[in-house]
């Protein structure tokens, strides 16, 4: 078999632990975790998790493991979907960041950060602070010159504690 540019991962997870901020990881709570996602966070409440944020639908075990396997095999490394875990194990926060690569800037590439959730129990705990820092590692790992993202105004001062700023305008089309 000929090896193309897609490269399987072959780590546990989404991707490896040297892009996880050993910073951001010695400063959670006594006992809990953050790391890549796994396929086995199925069965750890990640879609509970993003149910805070918004509706999520009822999605099997097998769909989720097709859209995992779909992330994991882009080889360029553009999904990076992390979570914190607490003591027992559970998912209780995650964030992802998308790393678009493009032809301006000198072949740049752009971090989209997306779906930040902390379950509504730990909220307040500077989980949320937490992973955008982890996020912001991995931008500046992976060759990111910025990270935008969208949120509702109601979330505005959120991100501006986490350094960023109002920048642009977003605008929509729903399919
Ligand atoms: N408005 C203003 N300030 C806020 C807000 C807010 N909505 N939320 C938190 N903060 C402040 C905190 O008070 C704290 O300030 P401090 O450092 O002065 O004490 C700082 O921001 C950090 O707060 P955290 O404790 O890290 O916030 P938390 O862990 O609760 O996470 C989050 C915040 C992610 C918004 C959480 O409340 C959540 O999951 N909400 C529901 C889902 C959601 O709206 N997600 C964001 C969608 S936008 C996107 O995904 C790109």
């Amino acid at each position: 078999m000929t090896l193309t540019t897609t490269t399987v991962s072959s780590t546990k997870g989404l991707f490896g632990s040297d892009l996880i901020s050993p910073q951001v990881a010695a400063s959670l709570p006594e006992g809990y975790t953050i790391r890549a996602l796994e396929k086995g966070d199925y069965g750890r409440g990640f879609l509970d998790c993003l149910r805070v944020l918004t509706t999520v639908g009822d999605i099997t075990e097998e769909q989720w493991s097709d859209r995992y396997d779909w992330m994991n095999t882009q080889g360029k490394g553009g999904y990076f979907l992390l979570v914190i875990t607490n003591e027992v194990g559970r998912v209780v926060g995650t964030g992802a960041l998308i790393v678009e690569r493009k032809f301006i800037h000198n072949l740049g590439s752009v971090g989209h950060i997306e779906d930040i959730a902390v379950a509504k129990d730990q909220q307040g705990k500077k989980l949320g602070l937490k992973i955008i820092q982890a996020l912001d590692f991995i931008a500046e790992k992976t060759g990111c010159y910025k990270s935008i993202l969208d949120c509702s105004e109601a979330n505005e001062g959120f991100y501006v504690k986490c350094g960023f700023k109002r920048a642009g305008l977003e605008m929509a089309h729903y399919y």
